[in-house]
């Protein structure tokens, strides 16, 4: 995607020093567009902890490349000394959020390439591909489900009669929640620049405003009209009328459909059951878990500070300020995430194709994963 013209992924190995991971710090976006230098797994674990990178895919595109730091900093004096550092390094990174399974995911895809290795030199070999193949594949899979997601904007573009399409999105499930492309966005992207009239409503997305400030931002560089909503808008835009069709992201989603995906996100599933609006969900095959049933009752919910939700953060006269928005004293309480059941949600896209949100459904796409 691009920043000013030029084309970024979100992380990447430095191009003149191996040892250094880059990313951009989704922590001062929209104001600033600055790059992190990640040389250790503590400063890979902070960055994902304190979201200076978030968003599931590029949280596991994150735990690739730490892995590939840990390996860098184990100790090399034998093949177990090695790989009980960087088993240990690699509890570390997925201690750090709950909910994103691509987390996981990565950590473990790493310690099985490394662990197939005979030697410590391939073991770090093994890393360094596999991290990069991590990136790679999710920037390949977010590319995939746009060319699959375009064709029901094309759809609803020519039952309009080309009229402007306008679809509600919650969160960032962009660019920058992944390495390249993101997943809710993809078939955006892909839709305008096939020269669909299209335009984006951004729910804020409180308390961290990922809507406001990062798709917003990411929408901007590419040219893609949209408007920012407060949270609550989106059932009365439903009710009028003006809403063609909801695409979000996820963090997890069971074998079973039960979306696990930004706070709030149940709510707007449940306003567009009532008003018939199409409601997908858009994720690669690293957002699925495999072992859970029941969403709802199963998936970790991350709970983090309650200063989140009492202070915005803000540019006020050029300078980035945090204020207080709640009485000095109240507590708050802030839930990440919360789980849209398989029965509000009209449909998955995904790498290989659009499904309905059914075990039936879900495994007719990745029948290897049994059943
Ligand atoms: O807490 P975050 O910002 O890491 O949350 C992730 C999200 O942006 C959303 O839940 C998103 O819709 C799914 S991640 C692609």
């Amino acid at each position: 995607m691009n920043v000013h013209g030029k084309h970024y992924r979100t992380i990447w190995i430095h191009e003149d020093d191996p040892h250094v991971v880059q990313a951009i710090d989704q922590q001062v976006l929209p104001h600033e567009f600055k790059i992190l230098d990640l040389t250790t797994v503590d400063e890979v674990a902070h960055a994902i902890k304190a979201m200076l990178v978030r968003g599931a895919g590029l949280i596991g595109a994150t735990a690739g490349y730490g892995m590939y730091l840990a390996a860098l900093n184990a100790p090399r004096r034998s093949r177990e000394a090695f790989l009980e550092s960087v088993r240990a390094e690699g509890e570390k990174l997925k201690a750090t959020r709950p909910t994103a399974i691509n987390l996981e995911w990565a950590v473990h895809r790493q310690l099985r390439g490394m662990e197939a290795a005979a030697d410590v030199e391939s073991m770090i070999e093994a890393a360094f591909q596999t991290a990069n193949l991590i990136a790679d594949e999710d920037a390949e899979f977010c590319r995939r489900i746009g060319e699959h997601g375009v064709r029901l904007l094309e759809d609803i573009s020519r039952r309009k009669n080309g009229e402007t399409v306008n679809v509600l999105t919650h969160c960032n499930a962009g660019w920058l929640a992944f390495v390249d492309y993101g997943t809710a966005t993809a078939p955006i992207y892909a839709a305008f620049d096939r020269g669909i009239k299209i335009h984006v409503w951004v729910d804020e997305t409180r308390p961290r405003n990922q809507g406001a400030s990062l798709t917003a931002w990411e929408l901007g560089q590419h040219g893609v009209p949209h408007t920012v909503i407060a949270d609550n808008v989106g059932g009365h835009l439903m009710q009028h009328g003006l809403v063609d069709i909801v695409i979000t992201g996820t963090d997890r989603t069971t074998y079973t459909g039960d979306v696990a995906n930004k706070i709030g996100t149940y709510l707007k599933a449940l306003a567009a059951k009532d008003n018939q609006v199409p409601f997908y969900v858009a994720l690669p095959s690293s957002s699925f878990d495999w072992q859970t049933r029941d969403g709802v009752k199963e998936i970790p919910i991350e709970e983090r500070g309650g200063e989140e939700v009492r202070y915005i953060r803000g540019l006020h006269n050029g300078q980035v300020v945090e204020v207080l928005v709640t009485p000095q004293d109240s507590p708050a309480a802030n839930y990440g995430f919360d789980v849209t059941p398989a029965r509000l949600i009209t449909g998955l896209i995904t790498e290989r194709g659009i499904c309905p949100a059914t075990e039936e459904g879900i495994r007719g796409l990745y029948p290897e994963q049994g059943g």
